[in-house]
Protein backbone atom coordinates (compact mmCIF):
# COMPACT_ATOMS: atom_id res chain seq x y z
CA UNK A 1 0.00 0.00 0.00
CA UNK A 2 1.04 3.98 -0.90
CA UNK A 3 0.18 6.15 2.10
CA UNK A 4 0.95 10.42 1.62
CA UNK A 5 4.17 8.63 -1.00
CA UNK A 6 5.68 5.88 1.23
CA UNK A 7 5.44 2.42 0.51
CA UNK A 8 4.20 0.16 3.63
CA UNK A 9 3.54 -3.84 2.99
CA UNK A 10 1.03 -5.52 5.23
CA UNK A 11 2.51 -7.98 7.09
CA UNK A 12 0.74 -11.36 7.82
CA UNK A 13 -1.38 -10.46 10.78
CA UNK A 14 -2.45 -7.04 8.68
CA UNK A 15 0.37 -4.91 10.56
CA UNK A 16 2.03 -2.52 8.48
CA UNK A 17 5.79 -2.41 7.96
CA UNK A 18 7.79 0.75 6.22
CA UNK A 19 9.94 -0.84 3.54
CA UNK A 20 13.55 0.62 1.84
CA UNK A 21 13.86 0.80 -1.38
CA UNK A 22 15.33 -2.53 -2.20
CA UNK A 23 12.60 -4.19 -0.25
CA UNK A 24 13.45 -4.73 3.31
CA UNK A 25 11.80 -3.97 6.22
CA UNK A 26 13.06 -0.55 7.59
CA UNK A 27 14.75 -0.34 11.08
CA UNK A 28 13.20 2.12 13.40
CA UNK A 29 13.56 3.29 16.63
CA UNK A 30 11.53 1.93 19.22
CA UNK A 31 9.35 4.69 18.92
CA UNK A 32 9.10 4.27 15.14
CA UNK A 33 11.71 6.75 13.85
CA UNK A 34 13.53 4.68 10.50
CA UNK A 35 17.13 4.52 11.11
CA UNK A 36 19.88 5.56 9.09
CA UNK A 37 22.79 4.48 9.94
CA UNK A 38 23.41 1.43 12.82
CA UNK A 39 26.64 0.46 12.45
CA UNK A 40 28.53 4.08 13.19
CA UNK A 41 27.63 6.46 16.16
CA UNK A 42 27.19 10.13 15.77
CA UNK A 43 30.57 12.35 15.86
CA UNK A 44 32.41 15.14 15.12
CA UNK A 45 34.23 14.53 12.39
CA UNK A 46 35.32 10.74 11.59
CA UNK A 47 37.73 10.96 15.11
CA UNK A 48 35.79 13.12 17.03
CA UNK A 49 34.23 12.69 20.32
CA UNK A 50 30.48 10.60 20.29
CA UNK A 51 27.59 13.08 20.49
CA UNK A 52 25.41 12.73 23.09
CA UNK A 53 22.58 14.07 21.04
CA UNK A 54 22.74 10.56 19.11
CA UNK A 55 19.11 9.35 20.28
CA UNK A 56 19.76 5.96 18.26
CA UNK A 57 22.79 5.28 19.94
CA UNK A 58 21.41 6.29 23.70
CA UNK A 59 18.14 4.31 23.17
CA UNK A 60 19.71 1.51 21.60
CA UNK A 61 22.46 1.21 24.95
CA UNK A 62 19.87 1.91 27.70
CA UNK A 63 17.51 -1.09 26.17
CA UNK A 64 20.40 -3.68 26.31
CA UNK A 65 21.51 -2.65 29.41
CA UNK A 66 18.08 -3.41 31.06
CA UNK A 67 17.72 -6.50 29.17
CA UNK A 68 18.17 -8.84 32.43
CA UNK A 69 15.47 -9.63 34.87
CA UNK A 70 16.75 -11.46 37.67
CA UNK A 71 16.26 -15.53 37.62
CA UNK A 72 14.08 -17.51 39.56
CA UNK A 73 15.67 -17.87 43.33
CA UNK A 74 14.89 -20.98 42.52
CA UNK A 75 14.40 -23.55 39.47
CA UNK A 76 16.48 -20.61 37.76
CA UNK A 77 17.31 -22.91 34.00
CA UNK A 78 14.51 -24.38 32.64
CA UNK A 79 12.82 -25.06 29.20
CA UNK A 80 9.11 -25.03 28.64
CA UNK A 81 6.64 -26.16 25.71
CA UNK A 82 2.79 -25.49 24.80
CA UNK A 83 0.86 -27.92 24.21
CA UNK A 84 -2.92 -28.85 25.57
CA UNK A 85 -4.59 -31.14 28.38
CA UNK A 86 -7.49 -33.48 26.82
CA UNK A 87 -10.00 -35.00 29.41
CA UNK A 88 -10.94 -38.00 29.04
CA UNK A 89 -14.37 -37.95 30.84
CA UNK A 90 -16.68 -36.16 32.98
CA UNK A 91 -15.67 -35.95 36.13
CA UNK A 92 -18.42 -33.81 37.72
CA UNK A 93 -18.91 -36.62 40.42
CA UNK A 94 -15.67 -35.17 42.00
CA UNK A 95 -14.73 -32.13 40.91
CA UNK A 96 -17.08 -28.98 39.11
CA UNK A 97 -13.85 -28.13 37.39
CA UNK A 98 -15.09 -27.18 33.68
CA UNK A 99 -11.75 -28.70 32.34
CA UNK A 100 -12.80 -32.15 33.99
CA UNK A 101 -16.74 -31.58 32.95
CA UNK A 102 -16.37 -33.08 29.28
CA UNK A 103 -15.02 -35.82 28.09
CA UNK A 104 -12.44 -34.65 25.07
CA UNK A 105 -12.26 -31.00 26.26
CA UNK A 106 -9.16 -29.87 25.24
CA UNK A 107 -7.54 -27.25 27.50
CA UNK A 108 -4.72 -24.98 26.42
CA UNK A 109 -1.46 -26.04 28.27
CA UNK A 110 2.05 -24.19 28.81
CA UNK A 111 4.60 -26.90 30.46
CA UNK A 112 8.22 -25.62 32.54
CA UNK A 113 10.50 -28.25 33.39
CA UNK A 114 13.32 -27.26 35.27
CA UNK A 115 16.37 -28.15 37.27
CA UNK A 116 16.10 -26.38 41.26
CA UNK A 117 19.41 -25.61 42.39
CA UNK A 118 21.65 -24.40 39.16
CA UNK A 119 21.67 -20.44 37.85
CA UNK A 120 19.95 -19.94 34.62
CA UNK A 121 23.21 -20.52 32.59
CA UNK A 122 23.99 -24.06 35.00
CA UNK A 123 24.12 -27.80 33.28
CA UNK A 124 21.25 -29.91 32.51
CA UNK A 125 22.42 -33.16 33.65
CA UNK A 126 23.06 -32.18 37.35
CA UNK A 127 21.70 -34.41 40.03
CA UNK A 128 18.91 -32.90 41.51
CA UNK A 129 15.10 -32.31 41.14
CA UNK A 130 13.31 -31.85 38.56
CA UNK A 131 10.02 -28.82 38.29
CA UNK A 132 7.58 -30.30 36.33
CA UNK A 133 5.23 -26.69 36.20
CA UNK A 134 2.15 -27.17 34.54
CA UNK A 135 -0.45 -23.82 33.64
CA UNK A 136 -3.24 -24.72 32.53
CA UNK A 137 -5.33 -21.62 31.03
CA UNK A 138 -9.03 -22.93 31.51
CA UNK A 139 -12.66 -21.65 30.93
CA UNK A 140 -12.97 -20.42 34.60
CA UNK A 141 -8.89 -19.04 34.83
CA UNK A 142 -5.29 -21.18 34.93
CA UNK A 143 -4.63 -23.74 36.93
CA UNK A 144 -1.19 -23.69 37.64
CA UNK A 145 -0.02 -27.12 38.78
CA UNK A 146 3.74 -26.54 40.24
CA UNK A 147 4.88 -29.72 40.68
CA UNK A 148 8.29 -31.72 40.41
CA UNK A 149 9.41 -35.34 39.34
CA UNK A 150 9.98 -36.50 42.42
CA UNK A 151 6.56 -37.66 44.73
CA UNK A 152 7.85 -36.18 48.14
CA UNK A 153 9.77 -33.22 49.42
CA UNK A 154 12.68 -32.41 51.71
CA UNK A 155 10.68 -30.52 54.63
CA UNK A 156 7.42 -30.64 56.15
CA UNK A 157 6.89 -26.66 56.42
CA UNK A 158 7.33 -24.40 54.44
CA UNK A 159 9.04 -21.67 57.06
CA UNK A 160 12.15 -24.19 56.50
CA UNK A 161 12.75 -22.92 52.54
CA UNK A 162 14.99 -20.62 52.64
CA UNK A 163 17.36 -22.64 54.73
CA UNK A 164 16.72 -25.80 52.44
CA UNK A 165 17.53 -23.54 49.20
CA UNK A 166 20.19 -21.79 50.96
CA UNK A 167 21.85 -24.42 52.10
CA UNK A 168 21.54 -26.99 48.65
CA UNK A 169 22.90 -23.86 46.29
CA UNK A 170 26.21 -21.91 46.64
CA UNK A 171 28.13 -21.39 49.81
CA UNK A 172 27.52 -17.86 51.00
CA UNK A 173 31.66 -17.13 51.15
CA UNK A 174 33.32 -19.16 48.19
CA UNK A 175 30.26 -18.66 45.74
CA UNK A 176 30.92 -22.51 44.78
CA UNK A 177 29.59 -25.40 44.23
CA UNK A 178 27.14 -24.01 41.41
CA UNK A 179 24.12 -26.49 40.77
CA UNK A 180 25.05 -29.73 43.20
CA UNK A 181 24.63 -30.93 45.86
CA UNK A 182 27.69 -32.21 47.10
CA UNK A 183 29.11 -30.38 49.74
CA UNK A 184 29.48 -29.51 53.01
CA UNK A 185 26.18 -27.38 53.99
CA UNK A 186 23.63 -28.90 51.92
CA UNK A 187 24.88 -32.25 53.46
CA UNK A 188 25.14 -30.67 56.77
CA UNK A 189 21.42 -29.50 57.11
CA UNK A 190 19.96 -32.89 55.46
CA UNK A 191 21.83 -34.61 58.59
CA UNK A 192 20.32 -32.02 60.96
CA UNK A 193 16.77 -32.53 59.52
CA UNK A 194 15.80 -35.55 59.54
CA UNK A 195 12.04 -35.03 57.73
CA UNK A 196 14.38 -34.97 54.46
CA UNK A 197 15.32 -38.54 54.43
CA UNK A 198 12.65 -39.95 52.51
CA UNK A 199 13.57 -37.42 49.83
CA UNK A 200 17.12 -38.24 49.98
CA UNK A 201 16.36 -41.37 49.06
CA UNK A 202 14.84 -40.25 45.80
CA UNK A 203 17.27 -37.86 44.86
CA UNK A 204 20.11 -40.05 45.33
CA UNK A 205 18.61 -42.44 42.71
CA UNK A 206 18.64 -42.83 39.04
CA UNK A 207 14.97 -40.06 39.13
CA UNK A 208 17.66 -37.42 39.97
CA UNK A 209 19.09 -37.70 36.55
CA UNK A 210 16.72 -38.31 33.78
CA UNK A 211 17.85 -39.31 30.20
CA UNK A 212 15.67 -36.22 29.32
CA UNK A 213 12.60 -34.26 30.40
CA UNK A 214 9.83 -36.72 27.42
CA UNK A 215 10.89 -39.96 30.46
CA UNK A 216 10.05 -38.49 33.45
CA UNK A 217 6.95 -38.66 35.82
CA UNK A 218 5.46 -35.81 37.62
CA UNK A 219 3.69 -35.52 40.84
CA UNK A 220 1.26 -32.66 42.65
CA UNK A 221 3.02 -33.50 45.84
CA UNK A 222 0.72 -32.22 48.06
CA UNK A 223 -2.72 -33.46 49.05
CA UNK A 224 -5.17 -31.59 47.63
CA UNK A 225 -9.03 -31.61 47.06
CA UNK A 226 -11.60 -31.92 44.59
CA UNK A 227 -15.32 -30.15 45.28
CA UNK A 228 -18.25 -30.93 43.31
CA UNK A 229 -21.04 -28.96 42.28
CA UNK A 230 -22.65 -30.63 45.96
CA UNK A 231 -19.49 -28.96 48.02
CA UNK A 232 -18.53 -32.59 48.40
CA UNK A 233 -14.76 -32.93 48.84
CA UNK A 234 -12.53 -35.68 47.54
CA UNK A 235 -8.90 -35.65 48.34
CA UNK A 236 -6.85 -35.97 45.71
CA UNK A 237 -3.07 -36.06 44.54
CA UNK A 238 -2.21 -35.64 41.18
CA UNK A 239 0.51 -37.88 39.09
CA UNK A 240 1.89 -37.73 35.22
CA UNK A 241 2.96 -40.74 33.71
CA UNK A 242 5.22 -40.50 30.42
CA UNK A 243 3.70 -42.09 27.57
CA UNK A 244 7.72 -43.40 26.72
CA UNK A 245 8.16 -44.56 30.67
CA UNK A 246 10.46 -43.90 33.01
CA UNK A 247 14.19 -43.77 31.95
CA UNK A 248 17.64 -42.54 33.41
CA UNK A 249 21.08 -41.78 32.50
CA UNK A 250 24.18 -42.97 35.00
CA UNK A 251 26.11 -40.77 36.52
CA UNK A 252 29.21 -41.19 34.61
CA UNK A 253 27.02 -40.94 31.41
CA UNK A 254 25.77 -37.46 33.46
CA UNK A 255 28.98 -36.20 33.99
CA UNK A 256 30.13 -36.50 30.29
CA UNK A 257 26.89 -35.29 28.70
CA UNK A 258 26.66 -32.22 31.07
CA UNK A 259 30.69 -31.36 29.56
CA UNK A 260 29.77 -32.41 26.11
CA UNK A 261 26.20 -30.77 25.60
CA UNK A 262 25.35 -28.62 28.58
CA UNK A 263 22.10 -28.22 26.80
CA UNK A 264 21.35 -32.21 26.39
CA UNK A 265 17.70 -31.73 27.85
CA UNK A 266 16.63 -28.55 26.27
CA UNK A 267 18.18 -29.74 22.65
CA UNK A 268 16.23 -33.11 23.42
CA UNK A 269 12.39 -31.73 23.94
CA UNK A 270 13.29 -28.50 21.15
CA UNK A 271 14.35 -31.61 18.65
CA UNK A 272 11.37 -33.60 19.45
CA UNK A 273 8.63 -31.12 19.04
CA UNK A 274 10.15 -29.58 16.32
CA UNK A 275 10.31 -32.90 14.38
CA UNK A 276 6.68 -33.62 15.38
CA UNK A 277 7.49 -36.20 18.14
CA UNK A 278 5.36 -35.05 20.56
CA UNK A 279 5.51 -35.76 24.10
CA UNK A 280 2.83 -37.23 26.33
CA UNK A 281 2.16 -37.73 29.82
CA UNK A 282 -0.90 -38.89 31.28
CA UNK A 283 -2.68 -37.16 34.03
CA UNK A 284 -3.87 -40.00 37.09
CA UNK A 285 -5.45 -39.30 40.34
CA UNK A 286 -5.17 -41.03 43.47
CA UNK A 287 -8.87 -40.13 45.10
CA UNK A 288 -9.58 -40.83 48.66
CA UNK A 289 -12.07 -39.53 51.68
CA UNK A 290 -11.63 -38.53 55.19
CA UNK A 291 -12.24 -42.32 56.10
CA UNK A 292 -8.84 -43.13 54.16
CA UNK A 293 -7.10 -40.37 55.28
CA UNK A 294 -7.98 -41.19 58.79
CA UNK A 295 -7.02 -44.57 58.74
CA UNK A 296 -4.02 -44.00 56.42
CA UNK A 297 -0.47 -45.29 58.56
CA UNK A 298 0.69 -41.73 57.59
CA UNK A 299 -0.90 -38.56 57.65
CA UNK A 300 -1.80 -36.80 54.26
CA UNK A 301 -0.93 -33.67 54.73
CA UNK A 302 2.47 -34.36 55.40
CA UNK A 303 4.43 -33.99 52.23
CA UNK A 304 7.22 -35.95 52.87
CA UNK A 305 4.93 -39.15 52.23
CA UNK A 306 3.33 -40.49 49.64
CA UNK A 307 0.46 -42.57 48.92
CA UNK A 308 1.61 -46.24 47.69
CA UNK A 309 0.04 -46.97 44.29
CA UNK A 310 -0.19 -50.50 45.22
CA UNK A 311 -2.55 -49.06 48.53
CA UNK A 312 -4.70 -46.47 46.32
CA UNK A 313 -4.58 -47.03 42.32
CA UNK A 314 -4.02 -43.92 40.66
CA UNK A 315 -7.27 -43.20 38.35
CA UNK A 316 -5.81 -41.88 34.61
CA UNK A 317 -8.66 -38.68 33.73
CA UNK A 318 -6.54 -37.50 30.29
CA UNK A 319 -3.12 -36.51 28.49
CA UNK A 320 -1.33 -33.43 28.32
CA UNK A 321 0.59 -33.12 24.82
CA UNK A 322 3.40 -30.89 23.77
CA UNK A 323 3.06 -29.89 20.49
CA UNK A 324 4.85 -26.44 20.41
CA UNK A 325 7.69 -24.83 20.75
CA UNK A 326 7.72 -20.81 22.23
CA UNK A 327 8.33 -18.83 19.49
CA UNK A 328 10.33 -16.48 22.12
CA UNK A 329 12.15 -17.86 25.38
CA UNK A 330 12.66 -14.56 27.33
CA UNK A 331 8.62 -13.86 26.29
CA UNK A 332 7.15 -16.69 27.73
CA UNK A 333 9.60 -19.35 29.14
CA UNK A 334 11.27 -16.87 31.25
CA UNK A 335 8.70 -14.64 31.51
CA UNK A 336 5.92 -17.72 32.62
CA UNK A 337 4.86 -17.17 36.14
CA UNK A 338 3.90 -20.38 37.65
CA UNK A 339 1.69 -20.03 41.51
CA UNK A 340 0.29 -22.70 43.42
CA UNK A 341 -2.59 -20.68 44.25
CA UNK A 342 -4.27 -20.44 40.44
CA UNK A 343 -6.71 -22.63 41.10
CA UNK A 344 -10.20 -22.96 39.18
CA UNK A 345 -13.41 -23.46 41.40
CA UNK A 346 -13.83 -27.26 41.63
CA UNK A 347 -9.87 -27.50 42.75
CA UNK A 348 -9.45 -26.43 46.80
CA UNK A 349 -6.32 -26.81 48.91
CA UNK A 350 -5.91 -29.20 51.81
CA UNK A 351 -3.89 -27.66 54.95
CA UNK A 352 -0.56 -29.21 54.21
CA UNK A 353 1.84 -26.82 55.83
CA UNK A 354 4.02 -26.94 52.92
CA UNK A 355 1.22 -26.30 50.32
CA UNK A 356 -0.11 -23.03 52.50
CA UNK A 357 3.32 -21.69 52.69
CA UNK A 358 3.77 -21.66 48.67
CA UNK A 359 0.21 -20.33 48.36
CA UNK A 360 2.06 -16.91 49.58
CA UNK A 361 5.84 -17.50 47.87
CA UNK A 362 4.73 -17.69 44.25
CA UNK A 363 2.62 -14.68 44.34
CA UNK A 364 5.09 -12.87 46.03
CA UNK A 365 8.34 -13.74 44.51
CA UNK A 366 6.64 -13.04 40.64
CA UNK A 367 6.74 -9.59 41.71
CA UNK A 368 9.90 -8.98 42.38
CA UNK A 369 11.09 -11.14 39.34
CA UNK A 370 8.80 -9.30 36.69
CA UNK A 371 8.87 -5.91 38.36
CA UNK A 372 4.65 -5.26 38.23
CA UNK A 373 1.86 -6.45 39.64
CA UNK A 374 0.72 -5.97 35.69
CA UNK A 375 2.53 -9.74 34.95
CA UNK A 376 -1.06 -10.75 34.64
CA UNK A 377 -0.52 -8.53 31.37
CA UNK A 378 2.42 -10.65 29.56
CA UNK A 379 0.30 -12.64 26.97
CA UNK A 380 2.32 -16.17 28.69
CA UNK A 381 0.31 -15.41 32.21
CA UNK A 382 -3.30 -13.87 30.91
CA UNK A 383 -5.55 -15.93 31.14
CA UNK A 384 -7.41 -17.14 27.22
CA UNK A 385 -10.72 -17.07 29.38
CA UNK A 386 -12.95 -13.76 29.41
CA UNK A 387 -12.08 -11.82 32.94
CA UNK A 388 -13.04 -8.41 34.04
CA UNK A 389 -11.95 -6.90 37.34
CA UNK A 390 -11.09 -3.17 38.64
CA UNK A 391 -7.17 -3.71 38.66
CA UNK A 392 -5.79 -0.92 37.78
CA UNK A 393 -2.30 1.59 36.73
CA UNK A 394 0.86 0.37 38.31
CA UNK A 395 3.97 -0.29 36.15
CA UNK A 396 3.16 -1.31 32.52
CA UNK A 397 -0.30 -1.28 32.97
CA UNK A 398 -1.68 -2.43 29.71
CA UNK A 399 -5.20 -2.63 30.53
CA UNK A 400 -7.55 -0.60 32.47
CA UNK A 401 -10.98 -0.46 34.04
CA UNK A 402 -13.16 1.23 31.00
CA UNK A 403 -15.71 4.00 31.40
CA UNK A 404 -16.51 5.93 34.65
CA UNK A 405 -16.66 4.01 37.31
CA UNK A 406 -13.16 1.86 38.37
CA UNK A 407 -15.30 0.20 41.90
CA UNK A 408 -17.92 -2.06 42.68
CA UNK A 409 -20.47 -1.90 43.53
CA UNK A 410 -21.21 1.39 41.85
CA UNK A 411 -24.53 3.24 40.22
CA UNK A 412 -23.09 3.61 36.60
CA UNK A 413 -24.59 0.02 35.97
CA UNK A 414 -20.55 -0.49 34.77
CA UNK A 415 -18.35 -3.13 35.19
CA UNK A 416 -18.53 -6.61 36.64
CA UNK A 417 -19.88 -8.18 40.08
CA UNK A 418 -19.52 -11.39 42.03
CA UNK A 419 -20.90 -14.52 41.10
CA UNK A 420 -22.58 -16.84 43.64
CA UNK A 421 -22.91 -19.36 40.86
CA UNK A 422 -19.83 -19.21 39.28
CA UNK A 423 -17.40 -17.82 42.25
CA UNK A 424 -14.47 -19.71 43.43
CA UNK A 425 -16.14 -21.19 47.04
CA UNK A 426 -13.60 -22.41 49.97
CA UNK A 427 -14.27 -25.93 50.76
CA UNK A 428 -16.02 -25.63 54.25
CA UNK A 429 -13.58 -27.28 56.26
CA UNK A 430 -13.97 -27.07 60.21
CA UNK A 431 -10.97 -25.62 62.20
CA UNK A 432 -10.76 -25.44 65.40
CA UNK A 433 -7.77 -25.41 67.85
CA UNK A 434 -5.41 -22.86 69.47
CA UNK A 435 -2.55 -20.73 67.59
CA UNK A 436 0.53 -22.47 68.24
CA UNK A 437 3.82 -22.98 66.03
CA UNK A 438 3.63 -26.90 66.47
CA UNK A 439 4.38 -29.88 64.57
CA UNK A 440 2.22 -32.77 64.76
CA UNK A 441 3.43 -35.92 65.87
CA UNK A 442 1.55 -37.69 62.90
CA UNK A 443 4.28 -36.13 61.15
CA UNK A 444 6.78 -37.81 63.17
CA UNK A 445 8.03 -41.03 61.10
CA UNK A 446 10.95 -40.32 58.66
CA UNK A 447 12.21 -43.11 57.82
CA UNK A 448 9.39 -45.82 57.10
CA UNK A 449 8.87 -44.66 53.65
CA UNK A 450 12.60 -44.11 52.81
CA UNK A 451 13.11 -47.53 54.07
CA UNK A 452 9.93 -48.71 51.28
CA UNK A 453 11.41 -46.48 48.45
CA UNK A 454 14.74 -48.37 49.38
CA UNK A 455 13.73 -51.72 49.20
CA UNK A 456 11.05 -51.25 45.76
CA UNK A 457 14.16 -50.31 44.17
CA UNK A 458 15.77 -53.56 42.11
CA UNK A 459 19.91 -54.38 43.21
CA UNK A 460 20.89 -52.40 40.58
CA UNK A 461 19.09 -48.99 41.77
CA UNK A 462 19.87 -50.19 45.01
CA UNK A 463 23.80 -49.76 44.31
CA UNK A 464 23.59 -46.90 42.26
CA UNK A 465 22.14 -45.19 45.63
CA UNK A 466 25.03 -46.41 47.34
CA UNK A 467 27.07 -45.48 44.79
CA UNK A 468 25.07 -41.39 44.35
CA UNK A 469 25.88 -41.14 48.45
CA UNK A 470 28.91 -42.18 49.05
CA UNK A 471 29.96 -40.18 45.87
CA UNK A 472 28.14 -37.16 47.41
CA UNK A 473 29.71 -37.72 51.29
CA UNK A 474 32.73 -37.86 49.94
CA UNK A 475 32.64 -34.45 48.42
CA UNK A 476 31.67 -33.61 52.48
CA UNK A 477 35.38 -32.27 54.52
CA UNK A 478 33.12 -32.45 57.58
CA UNK A 479 33.42 -36.02 59.10
CA UNK A 480 30.90 -35.15 61.59
CA UNK A 481 28.48 -34.29 58.37
CA UNK A 482 29.06 -37.76 57.11
CA UNK A 483 28.38 -39.81 60.26
CA UNK A 484 25.55 -37.48 61.17
CA UNK A 485 23.85 -38.81 57.16
CA UNK A 486 25.07 -42.68 58.02
CA UNK A 487 23.59 -42.58 61.30
CA UNK A 488 20.11 -41.73 59.19
CA UNK A 489 20.47 -44.15 56.87
CA UNK A 490 21.41 -46.96 59.71
CA UNK A 491 17.50 -46.03 60.06
CA UNK A 492 16.37 -46.70 56.78
CA UNK A 493 18.70 -49.64 55.87
CA UNK A 494 22.11 -51.51 57.50
CA UNK A 495 23.45 -52.65 54.56
CA UNK A 496 23.24 -49.84 52.73
CA UNK A 497 24.66 -47.39 55.92
CA UNK A 498 27.59 -50.27 56.32
CA UNK A 499 28.38 -50.09 52.02
CA UNK A 500 28.40 -46.19 52.69
CA UNK A 501 30.12 -46.06 56.02
CA UNK A 502 32.71 -48.69 54.74
CA UNK A 503 33.70 -46.85 51.37
CA UNK A 504 33.75 -43.34 52.70
CA UNK A 505 36.32 -44.91 55.41
CA UNK A 506 34.11 -44.41 58.52
CA UNK A 507 36.36 -45.48 61.77
CA UNK A 508 33.69 -47.19 63.27
CA UNK A 509 29.80 -46.75 62.66
CA UNK A 510 27.87 -44.01 64.44
CA UNK A 511 24.90 -45.30 66.41
CA UNK A 512 21.26 -45.23 64.75
CA UNK A 513 20.20 -41.24 64.55
CA UNK A 514 17.58 -40.23 66.89
CA UNK A 515 14.40 -38.80 64.81
CA UNK A 516 14.55 -34.97 66.29
CA UNK A 517 15.62 -32.45 64.97
CA UNK A 518 18.91 -31.60 67.27
CA UNK A 519 18.81 -28.28 69.22
CA UNK A 520 21.71 -26.34 69.63
CA UNK A 521 22.11 -27.71 73.15
CA UNK A 522 22.05 -31.30 71.70
CA UNK A 523 24.87 -30.44 69.31
CA UNK A 524 26.92 -28.69 71.84
CA UNK A 525 26.79 -31.57 74.21
CA UNK A 526 26.69 -34.92 72.15
CA UNK A 527 30.15 -35.77 70.74
CA UNK A 528 28.32 -37.72 67.84
CA UNK A 529 26.54 -34.67 66.81
CA UNK A 530 29.65 -32.12 67.54
CA UNK A 531 29.15 -29.11 66.13
CA UNK A 532 31.40 -27.37 63.18
CA UNK A 533 33.45 -24.95 64.55
CA UNK A 534 35.15 -24.26 61.19
C1 LIG B 1 9.65 -22.33 41.71
C2 LIG B 1 7.96 -26.75 42.61
C3 LIG B 1 8.20 -25.91 47.36
C4 LIG B 1 8.99 -21.30 46.37
C5 LIG B 1 9.20 -23.60 41.56
C6 LIG B 1 9.07 -24.27 40.30
C7 LIG B 1 8.59 -25.50 40.54
C8 LIG B 1 8.41 -25.63 41.96
C9 LIG B 1 8.28 -26.56 39.52
C10 LIG B 1 9.46 -23.71 38.95
C11 LIG B 1 8.31 -23.04 38.29
C12 LIG B 1 8.70 -22.62 36.90
O1 LIG B 1 9.01 -23.51 36.08
O2 LIG B 1 8.69 -21.41 36.63
C13 LIG B 1 7.90 -26.90 43.98
C14 LIG B 1 7.41 -28.08 44.66
C15 LIG B 1 7.50 -27.85 46.00
C16 LIG B 1 8.02 -26.52 46.16
C17 LIG B 1 6.88 -29.30 43.97
C18 LIG B 1 7.13 -28.73 47.15
C19 LIG B 1 6.28 -29.70 47.07
C20 LIG B 1 8.34 -24.59 47.50
C21 LIG B 1 8.23 -23.88 48.75
C22 LIG B 1 8.43 -22.57 48.46
C23 LIG B 1 8.69 -22.46 47.03
C24 LIG B 1 7.92 -24.52 50.10
C25 LIG B 1 8.41 -21.40 49.37
C26 LIG B 1 7.86 -21.33 50.55
C27 LIG B 1 9.30 -21.21 45.05
C28 LIG B 1 9.73 -19.99 44.40
C29 LIG B 1 9.93 -20.29 43.05
C30 LIG B 1 9.61 -21.68 42.90
C31 LIG B 1 9.91 -18.64 45.07
C32 LIG B 1 10.39 -19.35 41.95
C33 LIG B 1 9.18 -18.96 41.13
C34 LIG B 1 9.48 -17.97 40.04
O3 LIG B 1 10.36 -17.12 40.21
O4 LIG B 1 8.78 -18.03 39.02
N1 LIG B 1 8.79 -24.46 42.57
N2 LIG B 1 8.26 -25.98 44.91
N3 LIG B 1 8.61 -23.70 46.48
N4 LIG B 1 9.24 -22.22 44.12
FE1 LIG B 1 8.68 -24.06 44.51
Amino acid sequence: VKIHDQMLIRGEGGELHQITDTGDEVLTTAQGGPVLDDQNTLKIGSNGPTLIEDFHFREKIFHFDHERIPERVVHARGYAAHGYFENYKPLAKFTRADLFARAGEKTPAFVRFSTVAGSKGSFDLARDVRGFAVKLYTQEGNWDLVGNNIPVFFIQDAIKFPDLIHAVKEEPDRAFPQAQSAHDNFWDFISLTPESMHMIMWVMSDRAIPRSFRFMEGFGVHTFRFVNAKDESTFVKFLWKPKLGLQSVLWNEAVKINGADPDFHRRDLWTAIQSGNYPEWELQVQLFDQEFADEFEFDVLDPTKIIPEEILAPIPVGRLVLDRMPENFFAETEQVAFMTQNVPPGIDFSNDPLLQGRNFSYLDTQLKRLGSPNFTHIPINAPKCPFAHFQQDGHMAMRNPVGRANYQPNSHGIGPRESIAKGFRSFAEAEEGQKARLRPESFADHYSQARQFFVSQTVGEQQHIAAALTFELSKVKLPEIRERVVAHLLNIDTDLAGKVGQKLGLAKMPKPADAAVPTRQDLDESPALSIVKN
